[in-house]
């Protein structure tokens, strides 16, 4: 458990935020974050907000030791959350998990995120782009005022966007832009987003015969291996066992991730 100090909050598109804080953790330090990997946020110190909030690493800006997360303010613990304001303290446990595998002999990756699925994919484009691969990202949106982080990932590479009401982009699903010409030359893909995003992606780039990771949104409680409230089917070795996302994911091998 530590103490952070709120650098910066700000509103970054329709019930969106962005939220800086000091790092828990020594950012200069091998091993101390990896992209994929989330933070415990307490949200409150009152006993109704007892359950931390995961919300997954999207910047670590080493030089000044701070980590951002995006979130959306949807239910009662992240609209608490979205009133810390400059100089408050909060509670954060991590970067906790197991983030995103790089893999460097890959020259090419593809990112698929939805929504609240985007903000991982920051930090993975950085790190990619830094070990040399290209990047190419497919992201999903409800309509153009969810849109987040489109110039950032602009800045690693090229960006493809799908919105439900067509305000944005292509008129669809993201994975409506998962074609096979899109596809070719890919390595390996990296996934984020709601459950059935993640299923459909899963079965579109088996088609493509393309590896990849997918990073399990589960509900969670202690974050730390504990509580068993996270767990979900992984197959391994033949057998389907149910396994803590919270200490072997959020990030999981996508031909291992069984959906029921
Ligand atoms: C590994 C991981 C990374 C995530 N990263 C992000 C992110 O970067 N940005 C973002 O906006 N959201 C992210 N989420 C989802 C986010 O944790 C939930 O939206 C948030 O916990 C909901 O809390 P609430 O107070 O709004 O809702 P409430 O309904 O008040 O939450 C009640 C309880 O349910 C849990 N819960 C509700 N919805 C979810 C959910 N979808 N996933 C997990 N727990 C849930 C809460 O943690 C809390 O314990 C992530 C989830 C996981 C598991
Ligand atoms: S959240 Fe408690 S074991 Fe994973």
């Amino acid at each position: 458990m530590a103490t952070v100090e709120v650098v910066e909050q700000m509103a970054v598109g329709d019930g969106l935020f962005s939220l800086r804080f000091r790092s828990p953790v020594d950012l200069r330090l091998a091993g101390a974050y990896h992209p994929g990997q989330f933070l415990h946020i307490r949200v409150s110190d009152s006993f109704d907000f007892l359950l931390r909030r995961p919300l997954s690493l999207c910047k670590a800006d080493v030089s000044r030791n701070e980590l951002t997360v995006i979130y959306r303010a949807q239910g009662e613990g992240t609209k608490r959350l979205s009133r810390v304001r400059a100089g408050d303290q909060l509670d954060v446990l991590g970067p906790l998990g197991r983030g995103f595998p790089i893999h460097d002999g890959d020259r090419h990756a593809l990112l698929v995120a939805g929504g609240i699925g985007v903000p991982p994919m920051l930090e993975l484009a950085h790190a990619l782009k830094a070990r040399g691969q290209q990047v190419t990202a497919v992201l999903g949106f409800q309509n153009a005022r969810h849109v987040i982080l489109q110039e950032e990932l602009m800045a690693y590479g090229t960006v493809h966007i799908a919105s439900d009401d067509g305000t944005v982009g292509t008129k669809g699903l993201v994975t409506d832009l998962l074609t096979d010409a899109l596809c070719t030359g890919v390595n390996r893909y990296y996934a984020c987003g709601p459950t059935p995003m993640l299923r459909a992606v899963q079965a579109a780039m088996q088609g493509c015969s393309v590896p990849g990771y997918l990073s399990l949104e589960e509900r969670m409680g202690c974050g730390i291996g504990i509580c068993v409230g996270c767990v979900h089917p992984i197959r391994r070795g033949g057998d389907v066992k149910q396994v803590k996302t919270c200490k072997e994911g959020p990030v999981f091998s996508s031909e291992e991730v069984v959906f029921t």
